[in-house]
């Protein structure tokens, strides 16, 4: 991993070129960012036209900043980013996070080549350009012009699009996903997801790595990188440009090719990378992961109220490649003399619609302690004689009992107003909950295919290195 992208994380002094004096200005809401996140570093605004911004001291130039500085965060029209970039470099910057666009995306390519070839002659790594910044909440780093206040936590998200990478942003804080980096590449004319895989694979503070992916420029390098990596920690990757129409708008979008469907699927299933269908099942396996321990083996057995959406959940698994068995033994024989007559005790497990607050949470809790069960599911539908907050407060205060969740949990609360605030209480105790039992099931598919795939992967590169042994 090249030590420079040490200062992309976590940098010990940042220059903001083009700090706008203008609320509403991406230079100056950038700057607004950093300074409101609470970046402890040193920050300099750099703008010939001001004195000062935002309480802090401008400069009119690089050059006349008096120390050396580790990022620059360059946000001038791009005539101007490459007169930038030398000055950066007589300040021995490490990184420039090249906000501007007007590159590649837009047919010059020339001026990007000339910006990473100007780059490199002074050693600077580009993040970017086209991108709307970075976030590494661990350094209390937000150098965007996204939302300010990113909830911390362990989901490290990688975005090729701009505009989709900031509103997902926001999605983040309303939905309570704790983030540990938000990354945007943009062009990626210099520093690429592999670079960032590279990085993220070793840092404490990121469970799980979200790319959302228009196209890779060296596939070598990130198969070779994501290979490595998923052995370590998950990567889920949302791939854009599905379909001929969709490879069309990502040319015109980054300028990258989004190639054959079948080959980057077989691909990432080969280097144990998660391909999730959308940005909601993206965030929903995101989630999962960065609350929950591995999957280490072990039968799932699904616990439900409500027959049909067990069923639901049945074919959510199947099409997701994880085939149900048999409950066992010593779990049916815990749970019968406690369930009414007519309970179904297959998988899943049908504890009917006349079950009681506690009598559901017991049979989740009889699963959760059941020495052959691996994974559960709680598949809850709101009837007259439950309350899914009881529930809630009950999963919680015992599963806080237990020291937190000892194998893989996922929830799903299905019904009105009550669930919703349910589903809401779960996720902040960090126990997955999703308001539909398909979502729900992709979830729990996700985190034991995970285990599956980083076998399979172990497995072939022993074998390589018997081969070449
Ligand atoms: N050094 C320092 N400061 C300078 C320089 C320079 N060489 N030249 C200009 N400035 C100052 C300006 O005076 C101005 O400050 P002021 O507002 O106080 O007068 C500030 O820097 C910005 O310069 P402007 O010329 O006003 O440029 P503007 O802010 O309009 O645009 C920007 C710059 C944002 C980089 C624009 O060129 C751009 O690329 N915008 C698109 C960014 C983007 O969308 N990124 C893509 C991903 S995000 C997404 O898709 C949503």
């Amino acid at each position: 991993m090249d030590p420079k992208l040490e200062a992309l994380f976590k940098p010990r002094s940042i220059a903001v070129v083009g700090a706008s004096r203008k609320p509403g200005k991406i230079g100056f809401e950038i700057l607004r960012n950093i300074i409101e996140y609470g970046f402890k570093g040193k920050v300099y605004p750099v703008n010939p036209k001001a004195k000062e911004i935002l309480g802090l001291k401008a400069y009119p130039s690089l050059s006349a900043v008096p120390e050396d500085i580790d990022m620059v965060v360059v946000s001038v029209p791009a005539q101007y980013v490459l007169d930038v970039i030398d000055e950066a470099g007589k300040k021995n910057a490490k990184v420039a996070v090249v906000i501007t666009s007007g590159f590649k995306e837009i047919g010059r390519a020339d001026l990007e080549e000339e910006l990473v070839r100007r780059a490199r002659k002074w050693g600077i790594r580009v993040l970017g350009p086209n991108i709307f910044g970075m976030i590494y909440t661990p350094a209390r780093l937000n150098a965007s012009f996204g939302p300010t206040d990113v909830i911390s936590g362990s989901v490290a998200f990688i975005t090729q699009s701009g505009a989709l990478g900031i509103a997902l942003m926001g999605m983040t804080i309303v939905e309570r996903i704790g983030v540990s980096a938000i990354i945007s590449i943009g062009n990626k004319a210099d520093i690429d997801d592999a670079d960032l895989l590279e990085y993220l694979a070793d840092d404490p503070n990121t469970k799980v790595i979200l790319i959302y992916l228009e196209g890779v420029t060296d596939g070598k390098k990130f198969l070779k990188v994501a290979q490595k990596v998923t052995l370590k920690k998950p990567i889920i990757v949302v791939k854009a440009g599905r379909t001929e129409a969709g490879a069309k708008a990502v040319a015109s979008h980054t300028g990258s090719l989004a190639g054959n469907v079948v080959i980057y699927s077989t691909l990432f299933r080969q280097t144990g990378i998660l391909q999730a269908r959308n940005v909601e099942e993206a965030f929903d396996w995101a989630r999962a992961f960065s609350y929950l321990p591995e999957y280490k083996g072990g039968k799932l057995v699904l616990v439900t109220n409500g027959g049909g959406a067990g069923v639901l959940s049945t074919d959510t698994l199947s099409e997701n490649g994880v085939k149900l068995e048999p409950p066992p033994k010593s779990l049916v024989d815990a749970l019968k003399p406690k369930l009414p007559g007519f309970a179904s005790l297959g998988n899943p497990i049908d504890v009917t619609g006349m079950i009681s607050n506690e009598g559901f949470v017991d049979a989740i809790m009889e699963a959760l302690n059941n020495p052959e069960v691996g994974a559960v599911m709680g598949i809850y539908c709101q009837t007259a004689v439950t309350d899914p907050m009881v529930i809630a407060s009950m999963l919680v205060r015992k599963v806080k009992a237990m020291g937190g969740l000892p194998k893989p949990l996922v929830l799903t609360l299905i019904g009105g107003e009550e669930c919703y605030w349910a589903v809401t209480k779960l996720n902040s105790a960090k126990i997955p909950t999703y308001p539909m039992p398909e979502r729900a099931a992709s979830t729990i598919a996700a985190v034991i295919n995970y285990t599956r795939m980083r076998e399979e992967v172990k497995r072939r590169l022993s074998e390589l290195n018997e081969v070449s042994d």
